[in-house]
């Protein structure tokens, strides 16, 4: 893969109820740096979409007395639909049950069997059906009368069945040298150092097959299997690049993946399972899985099964999609749990985007609209302030780059809020009300000064707040060509003179 192209994937959901924040903050988090990295120029593919085979999904269809494709096809329906809602930029959106799917999950089937990684024999153990996960006896603990999984609290039941087993005891080994030459494969640190610990202290062999239900891809040598939901859902982030063929230009430019977004109830899965998987089909691993943590309400995991759900549609429809973002993006610490509630979102929106950014994106536009006929002219000279201002905003650029590169997304939001804070005390400082009579010279300078400010302050924020960043950058008249990073190198974004088209209010407040 040229280092100029960018993988990036969403975790595949569970067509088995309606989207809630929890799948709304992981997708969002993905769009985020595919959208940064566009807008480095790099060539991007982004995607997202369904895991709709094993047991979760057909007692999900039976519960609605509806066959599971039909189920389905129309639960997969309001997942695309939540991408468009949430303004996702994904490049493709792939559903288990596609054909494309099926051959890829087969081929890597039986380079498995081709390299002496399967093998037959019986599952005896503890399953979690919402999990889709196998658990040891010393990860199961009991509360009221029910076993449960101490990892994830899901109630788990015992299962005994004939059973394909993936030889992943003989892999731990490669495993831990593949972790400590790959140093950032599991970001944050803390997650990495859990799976390390956890696969230190021995792999069993993992159970690949089911033969209890028949909902999922059939193992190609033997029907009375169906291949495990996690090979299976594991692969999409191949098939989706028209694996096996690898003379294809999607799979030649994307894979290695750059990185797996995903929330930490899924970690072992995707750091342990799919690097021994690909290694075994001998095909090379991702670069990163960086782990999310959760969004909570109260306490709790916000989820189906708790009942303690904020919709995000009806946030979007009484707040905004890019206020939704923004929120969810700042709030979030990313590698650990955030709690969230509407007065939090009220405060976020207020504070950042009405305050901050939008005051002033507003104050400096309607100041240029009313006292410059929307024109500033070329900057003569620079006074001491405005370069300490320009000093100060490459000092906060410095690193942006860097920082998104290790899904570091706290910090540099925080750093770009402190740009436009800055800016507005440097408009409070500068004074161009007063400037106006008394030295028009430099009351151009400093407003030329100030746009030049907003359009870098939009283009960072453009990944987080898409729609109304790209309402500044239309008003700056700024080509979309042109809205790039390449500023970050020293560049000017604006011409020496600006003719600047009027903007409307960004962000109210709300209260
Ligand atoms: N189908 C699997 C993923 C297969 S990827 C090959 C799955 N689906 S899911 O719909 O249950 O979850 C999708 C993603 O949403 C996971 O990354 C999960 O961590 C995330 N979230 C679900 N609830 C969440 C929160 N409350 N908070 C943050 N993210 C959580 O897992």
């Amino acid at each position: 893969m040229n280092r100029n192209n960018f993988y990036i994937t969403t975790p595949i959901y569970y067509p088995s109820g309606n989207p809630h924040m929890g799948h709304a903050y992981s997708s969002i988090f993905a769009d985020v740096f595919a959208r940064f990295k566009r807008n480095d120029n790099y060539k991007v593919h982004f995607l997202t979409g369904t895991d709709e085979h094993g047991l979760k999904i057909q007692k999900a269809a039976e519960k609605n007395s509806s066959d599971p494709q039909k189920y389905c096809d129309e639960i997969s329906e309001i997942f695309k639909d939540l991408t468009i809602k949430l303004n996702l930029s994904n490049d493709d959106f792939i559903r288990t049950t596609e054909k494309r799917h099926h051959a890829c999950v087969n081929d890597i089937w039986n380079r498995l069997v081709k390299s002496g990684d399967i093998y037959l024999s019986k599952y005896k153990g503890w399953y979690s059906v919402s999990d889709e996960a196998y658990y040891n006896s010393d990860e199961i603990i009991e509360k009221n009368g029910k076993k449960i999984s101490s990892f994830s609290g899901s109630s788990v039941e015992w299962v005994e069945e004939d059973s394909f087993f993936f030889k992943l005891s003989a892999w731990e080994k490669k495993l831990l040298e593949f972790y400590d030459k790959n140093k950032k494969f599991i970001l944050p640190i803390s997650r990495r150092n859990e799976v390390v610990n956890f696969v230190k202290s021995g792999l069993k062999d993992l159970s690949v097959s089911r033969t209890s239900f028949t909902w999922g891809i059939k193992v190609p040598t033997d029907d009375k299997h169906v291949i495990y939901v996690w090979l299976d859902a594991l692969t999409n982030y191949l098939s989706a690049l028209n694996f096996p063929n690898t003379n294809d230009n999607l799979y030649k430019d994307f894979w290695p993946a750059s990185v797996h977004i995903i929330g930490k109830d899924i970690l072992r899965f995707h750091a342990i399972y799919w690097p021994a998987f690909l290694m075994a089909a001998k095909i090379q691993p991702p670069h990163r899985v960086f782990s999310h943590g959760w969004i909570l309400s109260g306490e709790e995991k916000m989820s189906k099964s708790k009942g303690n759900i904020l919709n995000p549609l009806e946030v979007i429809k009484t707040y905004g999609i890019d206020e939704l973002r923004y929120y969810l993006m700042k709030e979030v610490s990313h590698g650990s749990d955030g709690s969230i509630s509407l007065k939090s979102l009220e405060n976020c929106i207020n504070s950042d985007l009405a305050n901050n950014y939008g005051n002033l994106c507003q104050r400096v536009f309607s100041f240029v609209k009313n006292n410059c006929k929307n024109r500033v002219g070329k900057i003569t000279n620079l006074s001491s302030s405005d370069k300490d201002l320009i000093e100060k905003t490459k000092v906060l650029t410095k690193n942006l780059r860097e920082e998104m590169d290790n899904q570091n997304l706290n910090n540099y939001i925080k750093s770009v809020i402190n740009i436009s804070f800055l800016t507005n005390k440097y408009i409070n400082d500068e004074e161009p009300w007063k400037l106006k009579k008394i030295n028009p010279e430099k009351m151009n300078n400093v407003l030329h000064i100030a746009l030049e400010q907003i359009g870098k302050i939009s283009i960072l924020l453009n990944p987080l707040i898409p729609k109304k960043s790209s309402l500044v950058l239309d008003s700056l008249n700024i080509d979309p060509k042109l809205r790039n990073l390449s500023f970050l190198d020293g560049k000017n974004l604006l011409g020496d003179k600006v003719e600047i088209k009027d903007l409307n209010i960004l962000f109210k407040k709300v209260s």
